[in-house]
């Protein structure tokens, strides 16, 4: 049975994850990022993460040739950025300048709550995406800004549970 494809996007949107933007540098030293919700960790020993890209997107080619990448995870302060590296706007070249003039190397958002530089691992094609596995080779941390979270098709922020609790409850799970 075929999926209607509208529903299945709004289904898997349910399912609310952080923001990160992939960097790094094509063949050629260019520089290039996209936005991508599909990160997630693999294993610890080794340090692997994943994330998958869409087959025909530029980066996909990009990160087929690539030997290292950064994956950096978004704080809220980075919404706007995250729009301009992952809609097709017209913005992602004037993003890239800005970010690479603010000091960011390309292969990393300094600001970033996380910041993870990988090689490549594996790639395994499935169905129209590409999953990349890669390994983690550095990592770097900023501290004091919340998550950037992507749900529903909206981005949100992080709550602590407790804190949405009436005092007198607040007691009984504690
Ligand atoms: C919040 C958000 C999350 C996204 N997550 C992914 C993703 O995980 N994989 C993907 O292939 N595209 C994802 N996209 C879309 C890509 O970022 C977008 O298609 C990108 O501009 C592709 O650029 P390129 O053709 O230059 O590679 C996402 C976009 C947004 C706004």
């Amino acid at each position: 049975m075929k999926l209607d494809q509208k529903k299945l996007r709004n289904v898997l949107g349910r399912f609310a994850t952080g923001v990160t933007i992939i960097t790094g540098r094509d063949i050629t030293g260019e520089p290039f990022g996209f936005t991508a919700t599909s990160f997630n960790t693999v294993s610890l020993d080794p340090p692997l993460i994943l994330f998958s890209v869409r087959k025909g997107a530029r980066s996909c080619d990009i990160l087929s040739g690539a030997n290292a990448y950064t994956v950096n995870v978004l704080g809220l302060h980075h919404a706007p950025l995250s729009d301009m590296f992952g809609r097709n706007t017209g913005l992602k070249e004037r993003a890239i300048k800005l970010t690479e003039m603010c000091g960011h190397s390309m292969r990393g958002v300094s600001d970033a709550l996380a910041v993870l530089h990988c090689r490549p691992y594996a790639a395994h094609g499935a169905g129209d995406h590409v999953v990349f596995i890669g390994e983690i080779q550095e990592i770097l941390t900023s501290e004091g800004c919340r998550p950037l979270i992507f749900y529903n098709g909206q981005y949100h922020t992080t709550v602590p549970f407790n804190d949405l609790l009436p005092a007198q409850q607040e007691k009984k799970v504690v």
